[in-house]
């Protein structure tokens, strides 16, 4: 068999598109510090809302979307807290975006998808359902206030 040479060239061309592309995926994850959120076995304890303080600024916040809200809604935590988000959904598929700290994640019914956010500064980051969710979908949001004393 035989390859022509301009099958050699395209073959060659779409090699380094490919690698191109790799490349710019794992340039992109390390400047952007993006992690791939964890996918954890069903479990029902995660479907009610909840907030636990592990230690002075370990926390875990099981969140719980649906048409159309996230509970908990407000979270307060101190400032240099890591929070552990535990999302799932009550009903159809809904986002979680927290713009300000490059999350994204998707709430899916029957599944429980995990990630891992560290808040240092003080402030009030949002919560933002960036997936379409019906009509109340532009209402759809939460709070993370960091240092409440002050955000208060
Ligand atoms: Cu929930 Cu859009």
């Amino acid at each position: 068999m035989t390859i022509d040479k301009s099958e050699k060239k395209i073959l060659g061309i779409t090699l380094a598109l490919i690698g191109l592309f790799v490349f710019s995926l794992l340039y992109a994850k390390n400047k952007y510090k993006s992690d791939v959120p964890e996918c954890l076995p069903y479990d029902k304890a995660y479907t009610e809302p909840k907030i636990n303080q592990l230690d002075s600024n370990t926390f875990q916040v099981f969140s719980v979307a649906s048409m159309w809200q996230f509970q908990p809604a407000e979270i307060y935590i101190p400032a240099g807290s890591e929070v552990d988000f535990y999302l799932t959904s009550k009903d159809v598929v809904h986002g979680f975006n927290i713009s300000d700290k490059n999350i994204n994640m998707m709430a899916v019914y029957g599944a429980i998808n995990k990630t891992t956010v560290k808040f240092d500064k003080p402030g009030v980051y949002d919560i933002v359902c960036h997936e379409y969710c019906g009509v109340g979908h532009q209402n759809m949001r939460a709070q993370v206030i960091v240092n409440y004393p002050e955000a208060k």
